[in-house]
């Protein structure tokens, strides 16, 4: 059975205590029941060793990697230098495409980069443009790849996409890139969930303010019902 996924984005957020008192917090009251479930935590690159120290039954991503290979491009954080503590790279998100000028050319190249390393790039698109964009700058992304779906009105709004309209897109997303798997990310709580895993093509959700507080985030997890089960 193909697993589904609970993606946390942590953006630019926590000081190293901040982000040890959420894993303590988060071991102390996770209790990982769901075997088809994969939750995903994409902290600041500086938590992940306090992460792999923990052990928490998550998988580790990124929120962004370099265009570039390792070598002479100050501040980057190229693939190699975290292949092997990542399983996943966010990439292309909405703020870094509106705030650093992110192109579809610069997403293409960091998809490649990652899959070259084997991680599995997570893109989020925000319409269907990207979708088509992706699929000719970055021909090898369908095969390992996820969409993560996060329309502008919806990122950090409190106003969400309905879990029908997500579904529409991905659907639509899923005829460009033949049988993707999509995610929907935007102003996503405990309180509506479980309508975007109650969706035939959907799976899962991208999480943002509401994965910045452990027992928030494990209340998420928990409204999550599967049509699996
Ligand atoms: P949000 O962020 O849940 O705070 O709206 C979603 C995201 O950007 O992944």
């Amino acid at each position: 059975m193909k697993p589904e996924y609970v993606l946390g984005n942590w953006k630019s957020n926590k000081s190293r205590d901040e982000a040890q008192r959420w894993i303590s917090e988060f071991q102390k009251a996770y209790r990982a029941n769901q075997v088809v479930l994969e939750v995903i935590i994409c902290p600041a690159y500086h938590h992940l060793e306090l992460f792999i120290a923990a052990g928490l039954p998550v998988a580790l991503g990124v929120q962004d990697i370099s265009q570039f290979p390792s070598g002479a491009y100050t501040g980057e954080i190229s693939a190699e230098m975290v292949a092997g503590q990542v399983k996943y790279a966010l990439l292309g998100h909405s703020e870094r495409r509106k705030n650093l000028g992110e192109t579809d050319e610069i997403v293409a190249m960091k998809v490649t980069r990652a899959l070259d390393k084997g991680i599995i790039p997570i893109v989020c698109v925000s319409d269907i443009r990207q979708v088509e964009a992706l699929k000719k700058l970055a021909p090898n992304f369908a095969t390992t790849g996820l969409l993560l779906y996060e329309p502008l009105f919806a990122v950090n709004s409190g106003n969400p996409d309905t879990p029908e309209s997500a579904n529409e897109f991905a659907l639509a997303a899923g005829e460009i890139l033949q049988g993707v798997r999509v995610l929907y990310g935007g102003s996503v709580k405990p309180d509506n969930v479980s309508g975007y895993f109650q969706q035939p093509d959907l799976a899962g959700v991208g999480v943002g303010g509401a994965s910045l507080d452990a027992l928030t985030f494990i209340r998420l997890i928990d409204g999550a019902s599967f049509k699996s089960q």
